[in-house]
């Protein structure tokens, strides 16, 4: 096989995306420096991580693999867009955890923190099961759309409202393979809404 012949090639999404955001330099910077704050603050604890699917898997595999302490991960699925670019302002959990957190330090890595809704929600619903502590992660901020009463304690990057995807974030379950974070053309999803 000609690898270099393979480089050449557009990549699928390639025509779809408006500008770069955040760089895949950046991303490394970023979640160096969020798995560095997450263990600081959690020296000597044992963590468990719940990734909230599917946008933060990237994320989450990036960070833990800054993170110093031990630390076990759980997986939830929770949605509040269905397949839009606008929050439907309720949220689903699909997917619940399988580790009994009680007693445990948490931490949620969410890929964006957009309305907030989604987080508000899971936070909420965490909150019952009387974990030891529970941070919130989120590796992008869009606080200008807030509308849940909620801030993370992990802030990645603070960007403005546009619609993004990549690095785990998605249209309609596309583009979560791009390696950077881009803005999604307008045409692309004014076309199917
Ligand atoms: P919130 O409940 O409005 O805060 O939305 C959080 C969820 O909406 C995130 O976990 C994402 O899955 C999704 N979301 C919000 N903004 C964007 C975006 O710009 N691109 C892709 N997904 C987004
Ligand atoms: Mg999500």
């Amino acid at each position: 096989m000609n690898f270099r012949k393979i480089n050449k090639k557009k990549s699928a999404y390639d025509n779809d995306i408006a500008e770069v955001l955040v760089t895949e330099k950046e991303l490394k910077e970023i979640t160096k420096r969020l798995g560095e704050e997450i263990s600081c603050d959690h020296e000597g604890q044992e963590l468990v991580i719940v990734c909230v699917l599917r946008g933060s898997i990237i994320a989450t595999a990036d960070i833990v693999r800054n993170i110093r302490p031990h630390c076990t991960m759980d997986f939830m699925v929770a949605s509040s867009y269905f397949g839009g670019t606008e929050t439907s302002g309720s949220v689903l959990i699909k997917k619940d955890l399988e580790t009994d957190i009680k007693g445990k330090h948490v931490v949620i890595i969410e890929d964006i923190l957009d309305s907030g809704f989604t987080l508000s929600l899971l936070r909420k619903e965490l909150l019952k099961r009387e974990p030891a502590s529970l941070k919130i992660c989120a590796l992008l901020d869009k606080p200008e759309k807030r509308v849940a009463d909620i801030q993370a304690d992990y802030v990645g990057k603070v960007i403005e409202n546009k619609f993004v995807v990549g690095y785990g974030l998605d249209y309609d379950e596309k583009y979560r393979n791009i390696p950077y974070v881009g803005v999604l053309k307008e045409s692309v999803y004014s076309k199917s809404e």
